[in-house]
């Protein structure tokens, strides 16, 4: 199974990015968790540029890149940093990107899970449930498990995630994510047969 991890924040070696890699090690046999370098290449959403809309085709370069590069996932991680109570903009901007055709996305009915982190006790829980209810209107099916890590600086060491609690979390939600794939995987094949 390939999960396509689209790391919220664009410093080099940032914390998110730290959890994502801890995610790839936490994640059950037969995970393979790669992370999504183009986020910072994806333009301003303009609907004049969407052929959703009345823009031409193709969409930008970028911008197929990345809804290429989601639709060929089995499924989606987003670990991401909290900023002003929400997420980065430029991952809204993103999931707005890969949220059109509405209903007919590369994010519909793919299965994903959210991890937020923040040096902060509430570990970017706002980011979090923001990113939720998005993708509650992209058609995307996500994990139940909320997890929201705080004091995340106090929980990495050179690199790596050692607090057991925070570990044992990412560990449930990469195997909740799995299980996901596989129940929607289910799903689409009663449908087919249906
Ligand atoms: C513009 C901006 C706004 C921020 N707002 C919040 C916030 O609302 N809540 C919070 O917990 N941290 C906030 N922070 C702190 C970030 O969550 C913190 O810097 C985070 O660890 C950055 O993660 P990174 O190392 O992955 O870039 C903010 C940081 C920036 C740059």
């Amino acid at each position: 199974m390939k999960v396509l991890a689209i790391v919220g924040s664009l410093r080099e070696n940032s914390l998110t990015e730290q959890v994502t890699r801890a995610a790839g090690d936490l994640a059950p046999e037969g995970v393979e968790v790669g992370i999504y370098e183009g986020l910072a290449s994806v333009p301003a959403y303009n609907a004049d540029h969407d052929p959703a809309y009345d823009g031409p085709e193709p969409v930008p370069a970028e911008v197929e890149d990345l809804r290429d590069r989601i639709s060929a996932a089995d499924a989606l991680l987003i670990v991401t940093p909290e900023y002003n109570a929400g997420p980065p903009g430029y991952l809204k901007n993103a999931i707005d990107w890969a949220s059109r055709p509405h209903k007919a996305s590369s994010l519909a009915g793919k299965p994903a899970a959210i991890v937020s982190q923040s040096p902060m006790p509430f570990g970017g829980i706002w980011a979090n449930q923001s990113l939720r209810k998005s993708l509650t209107i992209t058609g995307t099916p996500t994990v139940e498990r909320e997890l929201a890590i705080g004091k995340v600086d106090e929980k990495l060491e050179d690199g790596r995630l050692v607090d057991d609690q925070a570990r044992a979390d990412l560990t449930a939600l990469m195997a909740e994510l799995n299980e996901l794939v596989a129940v929607i995987a289910d799903q689409d094949q009663e449908a087919v047969t249906a």
